[in-house]
């Protein structure tokens, strides 16, 4: 028996999980107390069941001691197993030391997931210098792919549309996305300054100028990639851009500035945002069912 048990926040993804599972939906109390600390229990019954706790980690600082507790709290509690089900797995990003004294997150970051659940299910966690989770993380992995998501979407609402991936490590993935909708791409290359500073260059795009412009990426954070990528393909005098992420991380100010340069911002639902409209819960659920 499964209970699919929501972290605060992410009441409406475990609600259609548990729908599309046939699975029960728990209740975790929560609130914190007067000097910030967290309160958490356990308010159903888990003995001898799988519970999969579900906590997108966008913003996941604030958010970690109280998973860990309800982790905690789900083992005592006599539950068979307990998984968690993050639909966005933060920290994946600093996969390198990028500079001397700087830890490299991402290995942390798995190694106190591992430690804390018996397994882990995800939508496209950003891999880039790691080929794998399995080479970060000690328990098993399952991760979805958007891509096709992504691409199935396009194809039902772009017309004529040209995929651009926004980096040279977006080949791969810009390729699939656009193989899926059915249409060519073409991918930029990226300059990362600072955090919130980018260059991108864009190929000749002569051969398609009569075609929409959809980016696509795995990530919007400062939306600095996004946005600076529809600048280049306005002054390249192309039509304004439709731009599709899959993880709506979105920075302070990020939605707003890309809205302005675009015609239509599009995610899927990993992370709650305005901007969701494509649904990773079958995804997500068929990665469970594994
Ligand atoms: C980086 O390689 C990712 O694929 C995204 O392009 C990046 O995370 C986007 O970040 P931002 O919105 O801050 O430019």
């Amino acid at each position: 028996m499964r209970v699919i048990l929501p972290m605060p926040g992410n009441e409406a993804m475990a609600r259609a999980l548990a729908e599309r599972l046939d699975a029960e939906l728990g209740v975790l109390d929560w609130r914190r107390f007067p000097d910030s600390e967290a309160y958490v229990r356990i308010a159903s019954d888990v003995r001898g069941k799988r519970v999969h706790l579900v906590c997108t980690l966008a913003n996941p600082d604030p958010q970690m001691l109280t998973l860990i507790f309800a982790a905690a709290a789900a083992r005592e509690c006599g539950a068979e197993s307990v998984h968690l089900i993050a639909p966005y797995l933060a920290y994946m990003r600093q996969d390198k030391r990028f500079n001397p004294g700087e830890p490299v997150s991402a290995t942390h970051f798995a190694r106190l997931l591992s430690q804390n659940f018996d397994s882990l299910v995800t939508v496209d966690p950003h891999l880039h210098r790691i080929g794998n989770l399995a080479e970060i993380f000690s328990v098993p992995t399952h991760v979805g792919a958007a891509a096709p998501l992504l691409g199935h979407w396009i194809a039902q609402n772009v017309d004529a549309p040209l995929i651009v991936g926004p980096d040279q490590e977006s080949e791969q993935w810009a390729a699939e996305v656009a193989r899926c909708a059915g249409a060519p791409h073409v991918v930029a290359r990226k300059q990362r300054i600072a955090d919130e500073q980018v260059r991108v260059e864009l190929p000749d795009l002569t051969a398609w100028s009569g075609r929409r412009p959809v980016l696509a990426d795995d990530i919007i954070s400062s939306g600095r990639t996004m946005i600076e990528a529809s600048r280049v393909l306005a002054a390249r005098g192309m039509a304004k851009p439709y731009c599709l992420a899959i993880h709506a991380v979105f920075a302070p100010g990020a939605f707003d500035s890309l809205t302005h340069l675009s015609d239509r911002v599009v995610t899927t639902d990993t992370i709650t945002h305005p901007s969701n409209q494509i649904s990773v819960v079958d995804t997500l659920a068929r990665s469970i069912e594994t």
